[in-house]
């Protein structure tokens, strides 16, 4: 293949506090794939939480392009595995183009469905939520839930498995316009808008009997309400801790109530979402069949041009989401 042009972004200097755009450049690489070489248009990539983190604690490289989830379209290939047309995943985002030997890629096989809920309600946004709640959580039928950042691409598709198993679910998040998504779209018991309440006193209205199941989101002010209203044997999967990503160190708010942890022998564990990789199938199985069903709805906040990826970045952090945020790169 002849030579080509890609984009890509790279991180320049590193941020303290919310990042800005010039923590970020936009550079223009000539690629020259070898004979071998696979190369995949990246067509959609995803915009993650952990990211922030990653670009203090040196996980991302300075002035090279930055890592992230992707799904692309292989454009050129001699490999019978990976063959032209295929669509893949990969980690190598942030950019146009991916040149690759095949090690790195994993094929993705739509059925009818978006390819761009590969990159969330059934990938490993859906299954950190699925394996969260299920394992790490060991949820219950008609058990009390509560989920935090309930309206991005964990949180609403926690919210929504917990009601398909017939729990009462309450949410935080912080806009007007996201409690009236998770009621009236995501379907959830109650929600509370985090920014213009106090969260102690939602979690006594919307779960006036307690928390038996706390989906950790947030941590700092979350956790510390949420910890003191849990019920005898109530667990707390620890899936992330949002609101700390920006501190150094990721440090959270401190937490004032977790001796209730004691004589309601209460269960804090966190989780990452490479433990459940062994119930994909079942994941995938179950997401197929309550999407069909209209039990599992999901939202995404599509941002165009590699050029705002670090845009959609520092939105994510700020809540311009609902549901998964998404940067499209080039059209299927
Ligand atoms: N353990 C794992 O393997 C794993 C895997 C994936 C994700 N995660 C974690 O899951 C959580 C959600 O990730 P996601 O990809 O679904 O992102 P997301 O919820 O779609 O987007 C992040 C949301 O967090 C909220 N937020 C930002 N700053 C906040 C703050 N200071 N306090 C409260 N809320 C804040 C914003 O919504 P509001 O408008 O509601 O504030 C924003 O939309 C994150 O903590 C992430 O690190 C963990």
């Amino acid at each position: 293949m002849t030579e080509l042009i890609s984009r890509e972004i790279h991180l320049v200097s590193r941020p303290d506090g919310l990042p800005v755009p010039a923590n970020f450049q936009l550079v223009e690489r000539s690629l020259k794939p070898t004979e071998s070489e696979i190369v995949v248009q990246n067509l959609l990539m995803s915009v993650d939480p952990a990211m922030r983190p990653a670009l203090s604690n040196n996980q991302t490289k300075l002035d090279e392009a930055m890592p992230g989830g992707a799904i692309g379209k292989i454009v050129n290939s001699t490999s019978s595995e990976y063959p032209e047309g295929s669509y893949v995943s990969h980690r190598s985002g942030f950019r146009e183009f991916h040149l690759s030997d095949g090690s790195d890629l994993t094929i993705v096989e739509p059925q009818g469905e978006p390819i761009s809920t590969h990159l969330h309600v059934l990938g490993g946004t859906g299954l950190t939520a699925y394996g969260g709640l299920l394992v790490t959580g060991q949820l219950q039928n008609g058990e009390n839930v509560f989920v935090s950042a309930a309206a991005g691409a964990v949180g609403s598709v926690a919210c929504q498995i917990a009601k398909i198993h017939g729990c009462r679910v309450a949410g935080s998040c912080g806009s007007d316009a996201k409690v009236d998504y998770l009621l009236n779209e995501i379907g959830i018991d109650y929600a509370f808008n985090y920014k213009t309440s106090s969260i102690a006193k939602e979690l006594h209205k919307g779960l006036p009997e307690g928390i038996d199941v706390y989906f950790e989101n947030v941590g700092g002010a979350h956790l510390d309400a949420a910890c003191g209203q849990m019920r005898p044997l109530g667990r707390i999967p620890v899936c992330g801790m949002i609101s700390a990503y920006n501190n150094k160190g990721a440090r959270s708010e401190g937490v004032t109530t977790l001796s209730n942890m004691i004589y309601n022998r209460v269960t804090m564990k966190g989780f990452v979402v490479y433990e459940f990789v062994e119930m994909r199938e079942k994941f995938l199985s179950d997401m197929r069949d309550w999407m069909r069903d209209g039990k599992m709805k999901y939202s995404e906040t599509i941002m165009d041009g590699i050029e705002n990826a670090p845009a959609a970045l520092i939105g994510l952090l700020q809540g311009e989401n609902t549901g998964k945020m998404l940067v499209r790169l080039a059209d299927e």
